[in-house]
């Protein structure tokens, strides 16, 4: 390790992952801890936030200490703590806002609070080094869908929002229909490698005047009423096509407002993020688009796609480095919108 080398403490626990990690420089990953509340959740059909907030109350201390240990770092070797303080569950949040607000004040170093979409972005600076900001960004997650410019460091435009449903959403509600459970983006991936993605045709959705919003609510609808006419009419439902077909109509609705916002806005590259970033039609789709327009395409591993706090430590580090740094009156905002984050310093 070297005399210049910043190394961030990254924090995340706003929803059913509590996890730590230490980050070298913004990009090199010295150790990535996830504990994942999943099979807890699987239970109940979907994440419940009292049981998430008391799990991650028993798991922050030692996964904390884990990410120190397999990083072979005490917390004297950290620059600064940075943590998820929104959107997300607000008593979620609030255990590691917590927790990093102790560590910092006891060991008197810099706190920085994280956006949890930007650090979605920033997952990709780990595996990418040459990439740098500005670029266009699709990112998809349980809780959001937005097309976004990433400007600079810690500066987002939004140019496309979701009006109703996010795709990951959207994802878990079908899968609970056809009874494939929680978490559904997955078990539906899994499933429609099986299917034929024209077997059934379901319908686009277009807003007027907003060419780079999406909708999925009605094609979750038309999801269910075809669920909903199969049973009752007791035709068989083919789960793999219904899966390949649904998948689909999500994939191409992604596909095509990323690609024309890249060629409308001028921006060469498209970057992927968030935990419907693991989707393999997804990938395999934005791929093949960004082949044919001769754009480059980037994307994380799955595991950088998901919750965890790799992606926080780097989002933190570019916070930290541009002057960020919040007070112990740090508070969990569940609502957080991109690019409100406050630069106090
Ligand atoms: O980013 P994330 O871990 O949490 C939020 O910030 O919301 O995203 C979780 C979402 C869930 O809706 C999950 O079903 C979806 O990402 N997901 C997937 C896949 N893996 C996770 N959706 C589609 N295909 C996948 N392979
Ligand atoms: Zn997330």
């Amino acid at each position: 390790m070297c005399e210049k080398d910043i190394l961030i403490l990254g924090i995340e626990s706003s929803c059913d992952e509590t996890a730590a990690a230490v980050v070298k420089n913004g990009r090199e990953v010295l150790s990535n801890v996830i504990s994942s509340q999943i099979d807890l959740h699987t239970l109940f059909g979907g994440v419940v936030p009292e049981i998430a907030s008391r799990k991650h109350i028993e798991k922050i201390n030692q996964v904390i200490d884990q990410a120190l240990s397999e990083a072979g770092l005490t917390l004297e070797d950290i620059t600064a703590v940075a943590v998820t303080y929104g959107p997300g569950l607000v008593g979620a949040l609030l255990v590691g806002v917590a927790q990093a607000k102790a560590i910092a004040y006891a060991k008197n170093l810099p706190l920085v609070g994280v956006h949890h979409i930007a650090g979605h972005v920033c997952a990709n600076f780990i595996e990418h080094r040459e990439l740098e900001p500005p670029f266009l960004c699709l990112i998809v997650s349980g809780g959001h869908t937005h097309l976004v410019v990433m400007k600079d460091y810690g500066r987002f435009e939004i140019i496309g929002r979701t009006r109703d449903d996010a795709a990951g959403e959207a994802f878990d509600k079908v899968a609970r229909a056809v009874g494939l459970g929680y978490p559904g983006g997955p078990k539906i991936d899994k499933a429609a490698r099986e299917g034929n993605p024209h077997a059934m045709k379901f319908p686009q959705a277009h807003i007027d005047g907003a060419p780079y919003d999406f909708s999925f609510s009605g094609l979750k609808s038309a999801v269910l009423n075809h669920i909903n006419h199969a049973r009752m009419s007791g035709a068989e439902i083919s789960v793999s096509d219904l899966a390949a077909s649904f998948q689909n109509a999500v994939v191409e609705a992604l596909v095509s407002r990323a690609v024309a916002a890249a060629k409308e806005f001028g921006y060469r590259q498209i970057v992927l993020a968030g935990g419907v970033a693991a989707n393999s039609a997804l990938r395999q789709g934005l791929k093949d688009a960004c082949e044919r327009e001769q754009l480059e395409f980037y994307y994380p591993s799955p595991i950088f796609c998901t919750d965890n706090a790799a992606m926080i430590a780097a989002a933190g580090h570019y916070e930290y480095v541009r002057g960020v740094r919040h007070g112990w009156d740090l508070n969990a905002v569940p609502n957080l919108k991109l690019g409100e984050q406050r630069k106090t310093e």
